[in-house]
């Protein structure tokens, strides 16, 4: 069996890479501290695979709590490394937090990369890095725009930093997938996302105001440049996302990467409004949601979507699951987690 190392393995993104990863024999080792995960999803995981995955709580932003860890797990091939801090808005309010975290915690991975002949890295990028592109949708080689917040420049700051470390490391391939929007939740209910406090993102403030938790959800400015003025996402699947990264590892596993370091799009190649999403998750679930349009929200984006040709045609992946099923996993998923 092949052994990978998951940081971040209990948040929303890895924990469902984690799953996928098992079911397709890989044994998995998980590193997280747990900051803003439950230990639960462990447990969780192995009910669905049938597999208590290794689980080491550490904080990959430490490097001793990392190096200990591999030392007592030796044989690892790859990483996956989600474990970084991810709130934009946050990340306006305590910058520093966010550099430490995110920036100590790639250096400490890839360090311990090298000192443990770990040959193969996927980080998780996002498209933030192309900002509001001027031209749609949005290919690989879009220039890469000034962050508009700390979050968001230490996705480009990683970039640079594996950018510069694998030129100089022939043992190590790299590749950097941007997600679009990420949601949904496995369809067996048992794991999902779960934000912490009131949501800042769409699909969980959604799913809390369909359950009654929250009153109301208020939709952020309806005067963009788009067909009924909110504005545009590529919205992708929590399932469809986790195999990209499996796609990524193979490929480098089978020696197929074009350069040491690739990146790689990771959306359905469809925009949605957030208008067309709330009539989608309607339709899906046969909840009506209460909503009402408000002001924009600072710094957000008009409107991004990807196109995802490169994905389709080198890592030999693509979008499949259906929008109406994805919103239909994350409101089963909220149910769950209200009982
Ligand atoms: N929105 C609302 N009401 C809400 C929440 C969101 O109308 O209560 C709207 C936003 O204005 C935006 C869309 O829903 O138009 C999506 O917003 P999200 O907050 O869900 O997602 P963003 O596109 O703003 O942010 C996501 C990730 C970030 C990442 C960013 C850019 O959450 O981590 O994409 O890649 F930085």
């Amino acid at each position: 069996m092949k052994k990978i190392m998951v940081t971040g393995g209990a948040g929303f993104i890895g924990s469902h890479t984690v799953v996928e990863l098992q079911q397709k024999g890989y044994e998995v080792f998980i590193v997280d501290n747990l900051s803003n995960s439950n230990p639960d999803v462990i447990d969780n995981i192995a009910k669905i695979t049938g597999v208590k995955p290794v689980f080491g709580k550490v904080d990959v932003s430490e490097k001793k709590e990392l190096f200990d860890f591999l030392k007592q797990h030796p044989g690892i091939e790859s990483v996956i490394h989600f474990a970084a801090s991810k709130a934009v808005g946050e990340s306006v309010e305590k910058p520093l937090k966010y550099y430490r975290n995110n920036i100590n915690g790639l250096i400490n991975v890839l360090e311990a990369m090298k000192e443990f002949g770990i040959k193969n890295l996927v980080f998780s990028s996002s498209c933030t890095v192309y900002g509001q592109p001027k031209k749609l949708p949005v290919t690989e080689n879009s220039p890469i725009q000034p962050a508009l917040s700390p979050y968001g420049n230490t996705k480009q700051i990683n970039e640079e930093i594996i950018h510069d470390f694998v030129a100089v490391t022939p043992s190590i391939n790299a590749i950097a997938l941007r997600y679009f929007n990420p949601i949904g939740a496995h369809p067996s209910s048992l794991i999902g996302e779960l934000p912490i406090g009131v949501p800042a993102n769409l699909i969980p403030y959604i799913t809390q105001t369909a359950a009654g938790i929250r009153e109301c959800l208020s939709v952020f400015g309806n005067d963009y440049d788009t067909p009924d003025g909110t504005p545009i996402r590529d919205y992708i699947d929590i399932i469809d996302l986790a195999n990209a990264h499996i796609a990524a590892i193979n490929r480098m596993e089978e020696g197929k990467q074009k350069g040491r370091l690739e990146f790689f799009n990771i959306g359905t190649g469809r925009g949605l409004t957030v208008l067309e999403l709330i009539n989608a998750f309607e339709k899906a679930t046969g909840v009506k949601l209460n909503y009402k349009i408000v002001g924009r929200r600072a710094g957000d984006i008009e409107k991004v979507w990807a196109d995802t040709s490169l994905a389709n045609n080198e890592l030999g992946w693509k979008a499949k699951v259906p929008i109406e099923e994805t919103l239909l996993n994350a409101w089963k998923w909220q149910q769950h987690i209200s009982k």
